[in-house]
């Protein structure tokens, strides 16, 4: 194997890290950007020349000439969506086509994966995950249940496809009609539509895993990009409130094919402060006018859904455990420009549940429910940040700040972004 020079960015709490800005400054020192995770549940926020890009499912290094894109095999794909971006984006992001690959092993999100969900929700009332309705639940559920799965390689035979879309939605159609009493799906119209999706996506289908393994052989820097974050990976997050993807690094490895020991750094990213949409519990959240302050600052409304989001305090002890989760090299901070003229601040590095500090991140929906924060107070500044370059001219407090990340993580502060365009960034060595 070759000199380990891949990357990988994955968000450290419940994802909209900002992390799109951060694959797209690293895609320069890259060849390919890998995503690994999730689907167009994901918004991924690339700001430069004036324009803002919001990308759902296209990896975030699609605006550079020289950078092939892969969609790997753990991502849901829905094609309708796929196509609608790659036309979107296609001005911007020169010969886009000729360097996308789609894995032919990722599966495929249908009509009626959005149709159960949004059915699954409303019958979930107060109990209800708050998804961003894109049909991933039920798409990941298919995936696990084999026999009504779809994979985008499928489209490559689609006298066979079509035969299997009338059976799948003759299932589906039972359910909608024998448990929530509502019409079915028709496989013919559905059928139509997706068979012209499926051959204007046809080109970029391919074996994604054996790209990605010749690529490294070759000396390629491949760059993954994480959707989501680890807080709502499926597996390590804060379950069920949670994506149906392995948000944290270790999705990588079943989402490409590519192995976990081929991987040069890892960079964990986290805001300056923390954030949530949807619902589940959230120990640092601010539901006061500071919350309100925050999230107009940040403005912090979803890119997906536009949800406002939840705000609080960075929840260290969280970071913490996502931190170790995923073996991190190193830290990125976004949006530290935010905190900039807050009336005070403060960070959390620790819970109690029934008055006992915890020594570990809860296993328990429950106990993360009932815990408390243990905050500490830090110095605020009020200069504003976003136009600092160098790390030696930010304000003491702000540096003060960093450090005490550094600290509590255990890990070193790589990189700032301090707004959202690309020159709006601090690399530190
Ligand atoms: P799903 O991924 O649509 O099934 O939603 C499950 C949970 O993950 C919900 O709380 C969503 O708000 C959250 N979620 C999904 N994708 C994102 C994202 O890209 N950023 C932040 N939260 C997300």
């Amino acid at each position: 194997m070759k000199p380990k020079s891949s990357t990988l960015i994955v968000g450290l709490t419940w994802g909209d890290e900002a992390k799109g800005k951060i694959v797209d400054i690293l895609a320069r020192d890259h060849d390919c950007v890998v995503r690994y995770n999730g689907g167009n549940n994901a918004g991924h926020t690339v700001a430069f020349g004036g324009e803002t890009y919001k990308l759902h499912l296209v990896p975030s290094g699609l605006f550079h000439e020289n950078i092939t894109c892969v969609i790997g095999g753990g991502v849901v794909v829905d094609p309708k969506v796929l196509l609608e971006e790659i036309t979107k984006n296609e001005p911007k992001a020169l010969h886009l086509r000729q360097r996308l690959l789609v894995s032919s092993r990722a599966h495929t999100i249908w009509p009626w994966h959005s149709k159960l969900e949004a059915l699954s929700e409303k019958h979930q009332g107060k109990g209800k995950i708050g998804t961003t309705l894109r049909g991933i639940g039920p798409a990941y559920a298919d995936k696990a249940n084999r026999v009504t799965a779809i994979r985008m390689g499928e489209f490559l035979r689609p006298e066979h496809l079509e035969k299997k879309v009338q059976r799948i939605v003759e299932q589906k159609n039972q359910v909608f009609e024998k448990v929530f009493g509502e019409p079915g799906l028709d496989a013919a119209a559905i059928w139509r539509e997706y068979a012209a999706y499926g051959e204007a996506l046809r080109p970029m289908i391919a074996d994604t895993t054996a790209y990605l393994l010749n690529a490294i052989d070759d000396g390629r820097r491949l760059l993954f990009e994480g959707a989501q974050g680890t807080l709502l990976d499926i597996d390590h997050g804060t379950y069920p409130y949670v994506t149906s993807s392995n948000a944290s690094a270790c999705g990588a490895w079943t989402g490409t094919g590519v192995p976990a020991r081929a991987l040069g750094q890892i960079l964990g990213v986290v805001k300056a402060y923390t954030t949530r949409v949807g619902e589940g519990p959230f120990p640092t959240e601010l539901k006061d006018a500071l919350g309100d302050q925050i999230r107009e600052q940040g403005h912090e409304y979803g890119t997906t859904t536009g949800r406002p989001r939840r705000c609080g305090w960075l929840d260290t002890f969280a970071i913490r455990y996502a931190a170790r989760i995923n073996s991190i090299d190193g830290i990125v901070i976004t949006l530290l420009d935010v905190l900039g003229g807050l009336p005070e601040l403060k960070i959390c590095t620790g819970y109690t549940v029934g008055g006992r500090a915890l020594t570990d991140f809860p296993d328990d929906p429950l106990a993360l429910e009932q815990a408390q924060p243990i905050l500490e107070s830090l110095t605020p500044w009020k200069e504003d940040v976003s136009g600092v370059r160098d790390y030696r001219d930010l304000p003491l407090a702000a540096r003060r700040y960093v450090k005490r990340v550094e600290e509590i993580i255990g890990a070193p502060v790589r990189i700032i972004s301090v707004g959202p365009s690309r020159e709006q960034t601090i690399f530190r060595q």
